[in-house]
C-alpha cells in the first residue's frame, strides 16, 4: 500500500504559542510518527506576504517556526519539512491553477468577504479599499500548495475548510479540462485537539494579542499565567472549573487522573494563586526539554537552513517531475517531434 500524504502549512508571520502547540503542531508531529503516512509540513512563506509586509518578521518568524518543529522533534527522516519559497514549481502551479479558476469562486471565500464587508461599514465606501490580488486570489495558492503534491489529507483548522473546499473544486475542473493529474483533497479537522484560551480567556489568538508564546523563558512563562483572568472567588470557595481558562489549559497538558485531581482540588476550593503555580509547574516541565533544544538551535541557525535544504531536496523531487507533465498536460511543454 502506498503511503497517504498528509500535508499542512504555517504561515509565518508570527511567534507560536502554546494555542498553535495544541491546536495544531502536537497533533501534527504525533502523526507524523505514522508509517503509513507521509507527511508534508511547510513553512507558508509566500502566504506570510499576504498579511504581512514586514520582512524582518516574516523573516524571523520563518525562522521561529522552523525551529519550533524541530525542536518539538519533527522526524524529518520520514516527514517532507520545506519552506514553501524553496519550491518553486508551487508558483507556477498556482498560475496554471488560476487560469481555470473561476473569479465567482473567489467572490465567495470568506476572508474576501468579510474584507469588503469591513470596507462597506467604512465612509468612502470604497469595498476594494486595502484588498490586494494576493487577498483575493490566495485560494488558489493554497491549493497548488496541496495539489502539488497530491495531498490526500490536510488537517486543518475549521476556518481553513472552505479552502479545501475550493482546492477540490479547482482540481476537478483542472482534471475535467486536461485529464486526472491531481487527487482530490480532504479536509482533517480534528476535533480532539484542544482550543486554548487566551490571557483575556478568548480564544487564544495573535490577532487577540492574548497569547502565551510557546518557548518564552521560564521567568517570563510564569509571569504570563500569573496574568490569565480568573473570577474573584477567594481561597476556600467552592469554583467552577468548567468555565475556568486555568483548569481548561491545565487541562490540555495534563493526563485525565491529574485533571480528576484538579477537578476535586476546585470543589475544595483552591485558591487562584495556588492553581495558577501547578499550571505553570505543569506547562514549564513539559516543554523545558523542547525549549532547550529551540534555544539551541535558535543559536545555530545553519543546522535550521540545512533541514530546510533537505527538505526542499525532497519536495523538489517531487515537484519538479510533476510540473513538467502539467506543463505538458497544458500545452507549453517543448515541442518534441511527432
Ligand atoms: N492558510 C493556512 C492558514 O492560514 C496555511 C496554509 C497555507 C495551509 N497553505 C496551506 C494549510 C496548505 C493547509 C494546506 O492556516
Amino acid at each position: 500500500m502506498s503511503k497517504a500524504t498528509v500535508l499542512t502549512g504555517i504561515t509565518t508571520t508570527g511567534t507560536p504559542h502554546l494555542g498553535n502547540y495544541v491546536g495544531a503542531i502536537r497533533p501534527a508531529i504525533a502523526a507524523s510518527k505514522n508509517d503509513n503516512v507521509l507527511p508534508c509540513y511547510f513553512l507558508a512563506d509566500y502566504h506570510a506576504l499576504i498579511k504581512c509586509q514586514e520582512p524582518e518578521r516574516v523573516r524571523q518568524s520563518s525562522l521561529e517556526i522552523a525551529a519550533t518543529w524541530l525542536a518539538l522533534g519533527l522526524d524529518t527522516s520520514n516527514a517532507i519539512f520545506y519552506r514553501q519559497s524553496d519550491v518553486p514549481e508551487i508558483m507556477e502551479l498556482t498560475w496554471l491553477l488560476t487560469c481555470v479558476t473561476a473569479k465567482g469562486l473567489m467572490n465567495r471565500a470568506h476572508a474576501y468577504k468579510a474584507a469588503v464587508a469591513e470596507n462597506e461599514q467604512s465612509e468612502d465606501g470604497d469595498t476594494d479599499k486595502g484588498i490586494t490580488m494576493g487577498l483575493f486570489s490566495y485560494p488558489i495558492l493554497m491549493a497548488a500548495d496541496i495539489l502539488m503534491f497530491n495531498a490526500h489529507k490536510v488537517p486543518v483548522g475549521k476556518d481553513q475548510i472552505q479552502h479545501i473546499e475550493m482546492a477540490r473544486d479547482i482540481a476537478s475542473r483542472f482534471n475535467h479540462i486536461y485529464g486526472e493529474h491531481f487527487v482530490i483533497p480532504e479536509a482533517v479537522v480534528d476535533e480532539n485537539a484542544a482550543t486554548l484560551l487566551g490571557l483575556d480567556g478568548r480564544k487564544m489568538s495573535k490577532s487577540y494579542n492574548n497569547t502565551i508564546p510557546l518557548f518564552e523563558p521560564e521567568n517570563k512563562l510564569k509571569k504570563l499565567i500569573n496574568k490569565i483572568k480568573t473570577n474573584s472567588l477567594e481561597p476556600g470557595e467552592p469554583k467552577d472549573p468548567e468555565t475556568c481558562t486555568l483548569f481548561s489549559t491545565y487541562r490540555a497538558f495534563a493526563r485525565p487522573s491529574e485533571v480528576e485531581e484538579i477537578r476535586k482540588q476546585y470543589a475544595e476550593g483552591i485558591g487562584w494563586g495556588e492553581m495558577k503555580k501547578i499550571l505553570f509547574e505543569h506547562i514549564n516541565t513539559h516543554i523545558a526539554p523542547a525549549r532547550d533544544r529551540y534555544q539551541a538551535l535558535m543559536q545555530a541557525p545553519e543546522h535550521i537552513e540545512e533541514e530546510l535544504q533537505e527538505g526542499a531536496k525532497k519536495a523538489r523531487a517531487i515537484s519538479q517531475p510533476f510540473i513538467k507533465e502539467l506543463r505538458k498536460a497544458v500545452g507549453i511543454a517543448a515541442i518534441s517531434a511527432r
